[in-house]
């Protein structure tokens, strides 16, 4: 090497030190203090440049670099590793109720000779309380500060070497900071931020790959990936909480010193910690975090007392494999395993169709739980859910239980597919066919006005100011007026009197007289308005002006079809599929018939295309070949103005429409006397 080079070789061994310091301090502040420091592009441009130095000199790389947090190929399988020091479990106090904080101090106290109550002879015991992650267990193992091994818990004794997918979690530093001693094997837990999670899990579906069913399935299984690429991809996070093997370190004299000086090292130490002194201490932290729980972004299954001095907890030692110093204290858990029975529907104020899970009766998140949702039938799919199924349960905070997932291994043989329209053609309130449209996650009930769920909804929407206009007829009346069952549909509005009225809670004479008078007065409307009220899904203000405005009269447009409804500016197949399935429901005819009996009004003109239903109930048909138009073009004309066009000739059949070689088809409609067209007799009827 030329001076020269060695010169060069020299700055650049200065500036990628420099780099790799930099940005270290920056994936410590993004990924461990939640502070980022540089922008995104920045941090960028540096990792560039230090990638770019790297391989102009290869003798500068280096595994602590940032630069090597994904660089291994995919394994075959994980190497085993001895943990120098076992990696224990812990003791989980099965009390959950703050009697097991209680029974823990206790126990402490008997153990190390204390008497029962505090005095200043025995004062009370120190304890460093923490939470209990739900992740997975990882010692981290550090040689001169950079990290050499990471390996799971496995039995205790022998674990897995994960070391390559764990270089690639952000939050784990590849190099300790300030003065690292010859060997330290922190230990602590790999998890997922429950944010995280979800956007992983959007992720995986809308890949079509394999959704995971709660943060620590996601964290544990990202770990245990063989590919270390793919478990760059998955974002996980870690935090400390103590020290295995440890060489030429001056261990701290507490517990909670020992998480200090691994913070200093610049390890994630989660802030949710606490020194406390005795047992009411340990019941107030675990009630505080009981409080916290479902705001954290991350899960958690319990909290953990520890006995804050070292000394004491070697005094105290280990029954079997478990320290006599520490105890979980945890919550009652939030997800338990049952058998789903059945599923029904629930009909919702907007007539939506929820599929209930119904369970053999599980205790999960505090309570006993008999009902889950499973939300729609694209979640039933999505997650394979079948009645007869065991099935994991979660009820978080005070949030509604819903089915997670089925325990496939548990399913016995074949299971049928749910399929919530063919179980439930009709409504379980009213009886009303029950629709999905094409581009809905919810299947609803087509009784509108009539379904008793959906009654207190349609009613405030009839009587809204947009629609009938009602004035005083509001949410409390509606409700009263409904569970007093003096008001079904909206017909019986028209037929209050003014006893039923005075007789209600809260409601004088005066008030009842206003409210007659306003009700009164709203027979007399619009066709749109009317149309409006009728609360058609998909069927706004708009449109119904745009309905009103185009059939002129009610009549029209009860009969209209699909294609027809179509003609109607702005009205999509979308729409018009709602009107029909709404008008087909005989209810909602009812309901119509007897507004209009009641004296509900208003002003009818003409349609405002009339040729558009120049073939409007006429029904054709076509046979041999026309001069000029194919099949399809002459269909088309037929529906565009109104018509249907028919495959065979009946009794019902206005015209034949016969070209070239008509065969049976005309012989037919000449015995029954149907009226028969040449391709230019079509076109004149079409103008007509
Ligand atoms: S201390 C000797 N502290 O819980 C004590 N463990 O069986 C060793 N865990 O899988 C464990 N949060 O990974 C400790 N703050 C915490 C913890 C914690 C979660 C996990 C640990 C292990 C299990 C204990």
């Amino acid at each position: 090497m030329s001076a020269g080079q060695q010169a060069a070789a020299a700055e650049a061994a200065v500036r990628v030190r420099a780099l790799r310091a930099e940005l270290a301090r920056h994936d410590h502040a993004y990924y461990v203090l939640d502070a980022p420091t540089i922008p995104d592009a920045e941090y960028d441009r540096l990792f560039q440049e230090l990638q770019a130095l790297e391989a102009a000199h290869p003798a500068l790389r280096s595994p602590d670099s940032p630069t090597q947090r994904v660089g291994g190929k995919p394994l075959h399988g994980f190497a085993t590793v001895v943990h120098k020091v076992p990696m224990l479990s812990i003791r989980t106090e099965t009390d959950t109720t703050e009697a097991g904080a209680i029974a823990f101090d206790a126990r402490i106290r008997r153990e190390l000779g204390l008497a029962p109550e505090a005095s200043e002879a025995a004062p009370d015991v120190e304890y460093a309380a923490e939470l209990k992650f739900d992740g997975l267990a990882i010692s981290l193992r550090y040689e001169h500060g950079v990290l050499v091994q990471a390996a799971t818990r496995g039995d205790g004794q022998r674990g897995e070497e994960v070391t390559q997918n764990i270089r690639t979690v952000r939050a784990i530093p590849l190099r300790l900071a300030g003065e690292a001693p010859p060997v330290l094997e922190v230990r602590g837990e790999v998890y997922m931020r429950r944010a995280d999670f979800e956007r992983l899990n959007a992720r995986q579906q809308a890949a079509g790959d394999k959704t995971f069913v709660n943060p620590r399935n996601a964290a544990a299984g990202s770990i245990r990936q063989l590919d270390p690429a793919i478990a760059a991809r998955r974002p996980l996070s870690f935090f400390a909480y103590g020290v295995g093997d440890a060489e030429g370190w001056a261990m701290p004299p507490t517990h909670s010193a020992v998480l200090e000086a691994l913070a200093a090292f610049g390890v994630p130490v989660c802030e949710h910690r606490a020194v406390l002194r005795g047992a009411r201490a340990l019941v107030a932290f675990h009630a505080e975090i009981a409080e916290k729980r479902e705001t954290l972004p991350f899960d958690i299954d319990g909290v953990v007392y520890k006995v804050n001095s070292i000394a004491l907890q070697r005094e105290l030692g280990f029954v079997s494999r478990e320290p006599r110093w520490a105890v979980a204290h945890k919550y009652p858990a939030q997800e338990a395993v049952t058998l789903l029975r059945d599923i029904e529907v629930q009909v919702g104020r907007t007539g939506a169709l929820t599929p209930v899970a119904r369970l053999e009766p599980v205790f999960v998140g505090g309570v006993t739980v008999t009902n889950a949702t499973l939300h729609n039938q694209d979640e039933i799919d999505r997650k394979d859910v079948r009645i007869g199924d065991w099935v994991i349960v979660r009820r978080a905070g005070d949030v509604i239980p819903e089915v997670v997932a089925p325990v496939l291994e548990r399913r016995a043989g074949e299971l049928p597919r749910f399929d919530l329209l063919a179980r439930y053609p009709t409504c379980p309130v009213c009886g009303s066919h029950v629709v999905r449209g094409e581009d809905e996650a919810a299947a609803r009930c087509s009784g509108g006005l009539f379904c008793p769920a959906q009654r207190k909804q349609a009613l405030l929407h009839f009587a809204s100011r947009r629609a009938m206009h009602i004035d005083g007829l509001g949410e409390k009346l509606v409700d009263q007026l409904v569970d007093a069952a003096i008001v079904k549909t909206p017909v019986d509005i028209y037929r209050l009197g003014l006893l039923a009225l005075a007789n209600l809670e809260r409601m004088g004479e005066k008030s009842a007289q206003n409210l007659l008078a306003a009700i009164e007065k709203s027979r007399h409307t619009t066709l749109a308005r009317f149309i409006f009220a009728l609360g058609i899904r998909n069927v706004g203000e708009a449109t119904a002006r745009d309905l009103a405005r185009h059939f002129g009269a009610l009549d029209a447009l009860l009969e209209a079809d699909e294609a027809t409804l179509q003609q109607v500016p702005d009205v999509g197949p979308i729409v018009a599929r709602s009107i029909v399935d709404f008008l087909s429901e005989p209810h909602n005819r009812e309901v119509i018939e007897q507004l209009r009996a009641a004296g509900v009004r208003w002003e009818e003109g003409p349609p405002a295309v009339a040729p558009a239903g120049a073939l409007l109930g006429r029904t054709l048909v076509l046979t041999g070949t026309l001069p000029t138009l194919t099949r399809d073009e002459a269909k088309a004309m037929v529906e565009a103005a109104g018509g249907k066009v028919s495959g065979s000739v009946s009794k019902k059949t206005d015209y034949l429409v016969a070209g070239e070689e008509a065969g049976s088809k005309l012989e037919k409609a000449q015995t029954l006397g149907v009226a028969i067209l040449d391709e230019a007799g079509l076109r004149a009827l079409l103008q007509s």
